[in-house]
C-alpha cells in the first residue's frame, strides 16, 4: 500500500464560537501541509461562526446543544455519540467552552486534544489575557495539551511563547496567541499524522524519544 492508497486520518472538530483555528487546520489540509480530513464540526452553540466556516468547506456540522439537555453527563452521552458516528483518529477542542466529563475524556482517551491560550500550567481556565496583564508576566503563549479528566492540565504537547510588550493589552494578546494557535495547532497535528509524534496511553513521544512535561517548544520543532 503507498501513502496514496492510505486513508485520510479523520478529525472531528469541537468548536463554541469564532472556528479561526478550524479555519487554520482546514487552511494548512487545503496547502497540502497537513494530510488530513476534517470529517465533522460540532458546536454546542448554533450561532457559531466556526459553522458557516465548516459549510464554506463543504464539511458536514451538526449542532448539539448543552440547553438540550438535563446535566453534563447527557450532554456528553450525546455529544460522544455523535462523535463516534463519524469514527475519528482524533477529536480536536478547538475554543469548545465546555467542561468534559471524564466519561467523556476516558472514552476518547489518547485521541482529544484542546488548545489553550496560555502557558500552561500557567493560567488555566478563562479570562487567560486580562489574567497574564494583571499579574505583570513577560511572556505568554498558547499550548496545545492532551485532554485528561484534569481541567487543562493534561501532558503539553506543543506550546508556543512570545514576550508581552509594555502596550499590549487584552485584545493585543488575544491576537498574538490566535496567530500562535494557527501555527502550533496544524504543525503538530502534521507530527502526529506522520508519526514523529505519538501518545500512548496518556503519554506523549517525539521522535521515540518521550516528550518532555513542558511539552515540546514551538521554536524547537520549526
Ligand atoms: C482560542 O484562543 C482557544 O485557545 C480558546 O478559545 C479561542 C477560540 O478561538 N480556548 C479556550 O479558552 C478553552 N478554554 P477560535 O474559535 O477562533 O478558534
Amino acid at each position: 500500500m503507498t501513502s496514496h492508497d492510505r486513508p485520510l486520518p479523520r478529525l472531528v472538530l469541537l468548536l463554541s464560537g469564532a472556528g479561526s483555528n478550524l479555519q487554520a487546520i482546514i487552511d494548512a489540509i487545503e496547502a497540502g501541509q497537513l494530510p488530513a480530513r476534517v470529517v465533522a464540526v460540532i458546536s454546542n452553540r448554533a450561532d457559531a461562526p466556526g459553522l458557516q466556516r465548516a459549510a464554506r468547506h463543504g464539511i458536514p456540522s451538526q449542532v448539539i446543544s448543552h440547553r438540550d439537555h438535563p446535566d453534563r453527563a447527557s450532554f456528553d452521552a450525546a455529544l460522544a455519540s455523535a462523535i463516534d458516528h463519524y469514527q475519528p483518529d482524533w477529536v480536536l477542542l478547538a475554543g469548545f467552552m465546555r467542561i468534559l466529563t471524564p466519561q467523556f475524556v476516558d472514552h476518547f482517551r489518547d485521541r482529544l486534544l484542546n488548545i489553550h491560550p496560555s502557558l500552561l500550567p500557567a493560567y488555566p481556565g478563562l479570562d487567560t489575557h486580562r489574567r497574564v496583564l494583571a499579574a505583570g508576566e513577560r511572556e505568554h503563549g498558547a499550548t496545545l495539551h492532551l485532554v485528561t479528566e484534569a481541567l487543562d492540565a493534561g501532558p503539553t504537547v506543543l506550546q508556543g511563547r512570545f514576550a508581552v510588550e509594555a502596550d499590549d493589552d487584552a485584545a493585543t494578546l488575544a491576537q498574538k496567541v490566535h496567530r500562535l494557535e494557527h501555527q502550533i495547532y496544524p504543525a503538530a497535528l502534521a507530527l502526529l499524522v506522520s508519526g514523529q509524534l505519538r501518545i500512548d496511553q496518556g503519554r506523549l513521544f517525539y521522535l521515540d524519544q518521550p516528550v518532555p512535561a513542558e511539552g515540546l517548544q514551538w521554536d524547537q520543532v520549526l
